[in-house]
C-alpha cells in the first residue's frame, strides 16, 4: 500500500489515509448557519475518498468572521446543521475537523464571489448583509482602503480566548473529531504572532515571549475543554516571507510551546501580511513542514499547490509532513484521493475507497475501458 494511504493514529483517532482537506471559506452563510451547500461541498470529499475533512474558517464571535456571509460556531444555534455535515462525513469513512477562526483586522470584508451588494435592504436581510468595526491588537488597518480596527483592551483579550474555548465545547458537540485553532494567514492570532500587525507595548507585545502569549492562551483554553482523546491541530503561517515578519525559527520555537500545552499537528501555511515576497509553485511550502517536523519534533500537514500523487507519496515516505492537504485540488477533482491511488497502485483498492454504490461500477467501467484498449 502506499505509504499516501496507510492510517495515521493521533491520540484516539485513526484516519483512514494521510489525505487532508484543507479549510476553505465558502462565504455561503446567513448568520453563521452552515446550509446544504456545506453539507453537499464537504460531503463530496469523504465520498472521494479524503481521510480528514476539515469544515472551513468558522468565527467563534460574529465579529470574527471574514465577511457577513462566512460560517459561524458562537451561538449553541449553529450546532445541529454542523452535527449534520459531521454525521454525514463519518457515514463515508472519513474524520471530520472544524477550523476555530478569528478574522481581527481582516474582517467586515466583502464576499469574494458576491463582490456588488443587492441595493434593497429586503435583498441584504436575505443575504444576512452586515458590517462592522473589526478588532485588532493594535489600532493598524491591514493595508491602505482597509478599515481601521479598534485595539484590544486586555479585558477583550480574555474573552476573545473564552470564546475559542465556548467554540471548541460547540464542535465536540457536533460531534467533530478534532479542532484546528486558525493561527495563519495575517488573521488575528497572526495579528498577535507578527510584529508587522502588533504593535502593543503592553505583556501581549514587543518581544516574541508577549506576541505568543494570546496564541498560548487560546490553545491552553482549548485544549482545557477538548477531549483528551481528540486530536488538535493548528494552523501556521510558518513564515510571513518578509524581512520584518514571523520567520520559520519562531514557527519552530512556537511548535515546541503549543505541543507542550497539547497541540498535536501543525497544519504548515504561510503569508497573509501585506508586502509578502514569495514565488508560488507546486510544494513550496512543503519545505516549512519539514523544518516545523524536525525543529520542533511535532507531526505536521503540508499544503500548497499540491496536485501530483507521486509528489504526495514523496512527502510523506521523505517524512516532511504526516499528512498532504488539498484545497483548489479537491474542488477542482473531489475524488482526488481515489485517483491517485489509482495512479500509485493500479489494484482494487481505489474503488473500495468509493462508496459501495459508486465503486463497483466505476470498477466495471475501467474493466470495459482496459477490454476495449487490449482488444
Ligand atoms: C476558496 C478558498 C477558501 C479558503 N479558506 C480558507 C480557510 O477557511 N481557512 C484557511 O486556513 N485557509 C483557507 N484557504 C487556504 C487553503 O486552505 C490552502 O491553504 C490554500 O488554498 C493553498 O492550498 P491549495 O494550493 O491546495 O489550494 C482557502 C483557500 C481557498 C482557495
Amino acid at each position: 500500500m502506499p505509504l499516501l494511504f496507510t492510517p495515521l493514529t493521533l491520540r484516539g483517532l485513526t484516519l483512514r489515509n494521510r489525505t487532508m482537506v484543507s479549510p476553505m471559506c465558502q462565504y455561503h452563510s446567513v448568520d453563521g448557519m452552515a446550509e446544504d451547500w456545506h453539507l453537499v461541498h464537504l460531503g463530496r470529499f469523504a465520498m472521494g475518498g479524503f481521510g480528514l475533512v476539515m469544515v472551513e474558517a468558522s468565527g467563534v464571535t460574529p465579529e470574527g468572521r471574514i465577511s457577513y456571509s462566512d460560517l459561524g460556531i458562537w451561538d449553541d444555534r449553529h450546532i445541529p446543521k454542523l452535527k449534520r455535515i459531521v454525521d454525514f462525513i463519518h457515514s463515508q469513512g472519513a474524520a471530520a475537523a472544524i477550523q476555530l477562526a478569528h478574522a481581527g483586522r481582516k474582517g467586515s470584508r466583502p464576499n469574494p464571489w458576491r463582490p456588488d451588494l443587492p441595493t434593497s435592504q429586503a435583498k441584504l436581510d436575505a443575504i444576512g448583509y452586515t458590517d462592522w468595526q473589526p478588532i485588532a491588537p493594535s489600532a493598524v488597518p491591514h493595508t491602505e482602503g482597509w478599515k481601521v480596527p479598534h485595539a484590544l483592551t486586555t479585558e477583550e483579550i480574555a474573552g476573545l480566548v473564552q470564546s475559542f474555548a465556548d467554540a471548541a465545547v460547540r464542535a465536540e458537540k457536533a460531534g467533530f473529531d478534532l479542532v484546528e485553532i486558525h493561527g495563519a494567514h495575517g488573521y488575528l492570532m497572526d495579528q498577535f504572532l507578527s510584529p508587522l500587525a502588533n504593535r502593543r507595548t503592553d505583556e501581549y507585545g514587543g518581544s516574541r515571549e508577549n506576541r505568543m502569549r494570546f496564541a498560548l492562551e487560546v490553545v491552553a483554553a482549548v485544549r482545557k475543554v477538548w477531549p483528551e482523546q481528540k486530536p488538535l491541530f493548528m494552523r501556521f503561517s510558518v513564515q510571513d516571507w518578509h524581512p520584518e515578519g514571523w520567520q520559520v525559527e519562531d514557527s519552530v520555537e512556537l511548535a515546541k510551546q503549543v505541543k507542550a500545552l497539547g497541540v498535536d499537528l501543525v497544519d504548515c501555511s504561510s503569508g497573509g501580511f501585506d508586502g509578502a515576497k514569495v514565488a508560488v509553485a507546486p510544494s513550496y511550502q512543503v519545505p516549512l513542514a519539514r523544518a516545523v517536523k524536525h525543529g520542533a519534533d511535532i507531526a505536521t500537514a503540508a499544503i500548497g499547490l499540491i496536485t501530483d500523487p507521486f509528489e504526495a507519496e514523496r512527502i510523506i515516505a521523505d517524512g516532511d509532513a504526516d499528512l498532504v492537504a488539498l484545497a483548489r485540488p479537491a474542488l477542482d477533482n473531489p475524488n482526488w484521493p481515489v485517483h491517485a491511488l489509482r495512479q500509485l497502485d493500479p489494484g482494487d483498492a481505489a474503488y473500495d475507497l468509493l462508496p459501495k454504490p459508486v465503486g463497483y461500477a466505476v470498477r466495471a467501467l475501467d474493466k470495459a475501458l482496459e477490454l476495449k484498449r487490449r482488444n
